[in-house]
């Protein structure tokens, strides 16, 4: 192995079908390693309530600091019924949200392209959805996710009061910013800042700076949007759409309306970039309601792998290889349970996970290891 590329990945299978689609992704990389000379060494770690019950903690030291030492994080999906009446401190989601602040994760980016073989998924007439190509870039480090103070009056009381704090600075709003703004210099050149100016101070805020930065990208058509419109235009006109740029808690709300648009929540990928390890998971949830069953989309997961090459490891080749692929299994009519009809094949996650591994190994042979060339990325 001596010469070749080595990356660590810290995959976190994490809650219902999170191991499934996570093993999908994992194999996917794997194989996607062979084929473009790079060893990956994957560790696995647990995550979310599947933590908690085995730890105490949803996020456990272990886990964190083999995510601090990993050239990149996989993570599945977390969250269980079982956590409702847990403690705050022990629900999934404030394990996620601690390790997305742990890596430093400010930077969120959950693309969706409309594919051909997918449009009768959508629920969208093909002539809306079709060329739909667009990029959520979500702040993902503050606001109403993390503002301070957050109270919850305890049960029992009367004129109980919950309390949460929307609070973004200036730099917060600058860095996202930036990253929307180089992002769509290098796609369409077209930026769409989402907020709600018309009545929020941290909006108005968002406005200025965007505006601010917007100087520095002369190639970048800028629009600001409310967010209400943006919902109702993300539905007439998904096409029209390049780069949305928008706080933590919209870019949370639009994106799943986008998975409404495509047709599934299980297609969506994302990345979550910033000063740490980069980490990577699909945008649906745990599904508890089909959880292993063998059924789960793994498509969200594989995409996400996808970005984990092209941001994670700098193996963009790779990285589109495998989104061929999937496009290409989906064009011979193998689907998933959610997006199948009469006129397709379902096959279940592993099956179709095989497909995807068959699809891209005969565009290349297996490189024997040290026959690769070196990469800039050592
Ligand atoms: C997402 C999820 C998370 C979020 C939850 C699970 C905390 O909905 O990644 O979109 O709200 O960010
Ligand atoms: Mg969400």
């Amino acid at each position: 192995m001596k010469g070749m590329n080595s990356f660590h990945v810290a995959f976190l299978p994490g809650d219902g079908i999170g191991p499934e689609v996570t093993a999908a992704a994992r194999e996917l990389l794997e194989t996607t390693g062979s084929l473009h000379g790079f060893r990956l060494r994957s560790t696995e770690h647990p995550v979310g309530w599947d933590a908690v019950t085995r730890t105490g903690s949803p996020l456990p030291t272990n886990t964190l600091s083999a995510c601090r030492q990993a050239d990149a994080v996989f993570l599945g999906a977390v969250g269980d019924p079982a956590a409702d009446a847990a403690p705050p401190e022990q629900r999934p989601e404030t394990g996620l949200l601690a390790l997305r602040s742990a890596l430093g994760c400010q930077i969120n980016l959950r693309p969706f392209r409309s594919l051909e073989p997918l449009m009768d998924a959508s629920p969208l007439r093909p002539e809306r959805i079709r060329g739909t190509d667009l990029l959520i870039v979500r702040e993902l480090g503050g606001g109403l996710y993390y503002g301070e103070p957050r109270t919850l009056d305890p049960p029992g009381g009367s004129h109980r009061k919950g309390v949460n704090t929307l609070v973004y600075s200036e730099e917060e709003i600058r860095r996202v910013a930036h990253a929307a703004f180089k992002l769509a210099s290098e796609r369409r050149g077209h930026l769409v800042s989402v907020d709600k100016a018309n009545v929020l101070e941290t909006s108005r805020l968002w406005r200025e700076v965007v505006t601010d930065v917007a100087w520095e990208y002369s190639r970048v058509r800028h629009e600001d949007m409310l967010v209400d419109r943006a919902a109702m235009e993300l539905v007439l006109r998904p096409a029209a759409f390049d780069v949305i740029l928008t706080s933590n808690l919209f870019g949370d709300i639009l994106s799943d309306e986008v998975a409404g648009v495509a047709g599934t929540l299980g297609l969506l990928p994302s990345a979550s970039l910033g000063i740490g390890t980069p980490l990577f998971e699909p945008v649906h949830g745990s599904a508890p309601d089909i959880a292993g069953q063998g059924i789960a989309n793994p498509i969200g997961a594989i995409l996400s792998a996808a970005l984990l090459l092209r941001h994670g490891l700098d193996q963009s080749d790779a990285a589109t290889n495998l989104e061929e692929a999937v496009e290409q299994v989906l064009a011979r009519g193998f689907r998933t349970p959610d997006i199948a009809t009469e006129k397709h094949t379902v096959l279940d996650t592993q099956a179709f996970t095989r497909q995807v591994v068959d699809q891209l190994i005969p565009t290349g042979e297996l490189l024997p290891p040290d026959s690769t060339k070196p990469e800039k990325h050592a």
